[in-house]
């Protein structure tokens, strides 16, 4: 029986310029090289330029999708941008990035989620596909979180950089194929009990300011662990998979230490886990395009490997998807 998939087609990612070093932050908060490696795994982090706006990071980065994909921006007809520092309160970030694609009249909208905001655009986008409400839809992770940090709080600033990725995804039947590329499966979820152990201290309706990244770092990364393991077991799990069945992990990038943790729980070799924080640190939404792009440029998948993605951030929210390659 035909059945409709969506399928990834094209990835890109983009990385201001501009580059903080471990030792650039410790010149000025009280940390060092030694303890961000050793605590997060993370090396450096890339800081966008006077100016430069989230709207700005997600063009780089759709357009590097597209042309990938090979397709022609005139083709999107939908845009999904997952972000938590969009250029302005409304409206969403993605209608600013459609014009600046030169597109007009496709629905485009912005999905708050934080880290776990990729995974949110990705299962939207996937629905919408498979519902016949749009054939190709660019699904975009794109944050300056260098904007909403407290430099002077070392328990946050050194965790977080600036970045996004975007994919290229296409509706396409399956055509009877016994193991049809695409979405296989996505799961989400979300806890507002623990509001108050990730958020920002500011907003429209509350200081009327853009405020501060706040975190009880131990907390988030307890829930981190668990959440992110448990995802990528139900998406399997509602395949009718098993662990042995996932070829490669790419988790949300917030601390190697958690990615280590969630890759034992789950009993998957290290090399088969997409690492990428140390080159650009905790970029929220955008890591998992940003890592899934790396993985493509360095030609690490294969047609026919299933792909784990999962995520967990502020709210608490979480989720997973499973992509066959
Ligand atoms: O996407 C979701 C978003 N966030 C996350 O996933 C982050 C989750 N949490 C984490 O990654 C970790 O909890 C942190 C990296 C934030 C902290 O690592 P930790 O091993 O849990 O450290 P800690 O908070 O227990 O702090 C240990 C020590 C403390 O000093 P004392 O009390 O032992 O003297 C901190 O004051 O490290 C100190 N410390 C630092 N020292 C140097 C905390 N931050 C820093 C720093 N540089 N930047």
């Amino acid at each position: 029986m035909s059945k409709i998939r969506s399928v990834i087609r094209g990835v890109g990612s983009y990385l201001p310029e501009k580059v903080m070093t471990n030792d650039d932050l410790a010149s000025f908060v009280d940390t060092s090289d030694e303890w961000i490696r050793k605590r997060t795994g993370i090396s450096r982090r890339h800081i966008a330029a006077e100016g430069e706006l989230t709207s700005d990071l997600g063009y780089h980065a759709a357009v590097r999708a597209l042309g990938n994909a090979g397709i022609d921006a005139s083709e999107v007809d939908l845009i999904i941008m997952a972000t938590t520092t969009p250029d302005n309160t409304f409206p969403a970030t993605a209608t600013k990035l459609q014009s600046k694609l030169g597109l007009s009249g496709c629905a485009a909208f912005d999905i708050q989620a934080v880290c776990t905001g990729f995974i949110y655009a990705l299962a939207q986008a996937d629905n919408m596909l498979r519902l016949g409400q749009a054939r190709t839809a660019l699904v975009v992770g794109a944050e300056i979180y260098s904007r909403i940090l407290d430099w002077e709080d070392r328990g946050t600033c050194v965790l977080f950089g600036d970045g996004a990725g975007a994919v290229v995804l296409r509706a396409e039947e399956s055509n009877g194929a016994e193991h049809p590329r695409g979405v296989l499966s996505t799961t989400l979820g979300a806890d507002g009990a623990y509001y108050d152990m990730l958020y920002v201290d500011g907003g429209p309706a509350t200081t009327g300011t853009a405020g501060y990244v706040r975190m009880q770092g131990q907390d988030v990364f307890r829930q981190a662990v668990h959440r992110m393991s448990e995802t990528v077991t139900k998406v399997l799990a509602d395949q009718g998979l098993g662990l042995d069945d996932l070829d490669w992990l790419i988790p949300h990038q917030a601390n190697l230490r958690i990615i280590e943790q969630v890759g034992r729980k789950l009993g998957i070799d290290r090399d088969r886990v997409v690492v990428t924080l140390q080159e650009h640190a905790n970029t929220s939404a955008a890591t998992i395009p940003l890592a899934l792009t790396h993985g493509v440029e360095r030609q690490l998948f294969k047609p026919g490997d299933v792909l784990g993605m999962t995520a967990m951030g502020g709210g608490f929210s979480w989720g997973a998807a499973l992509i066959r390659w």
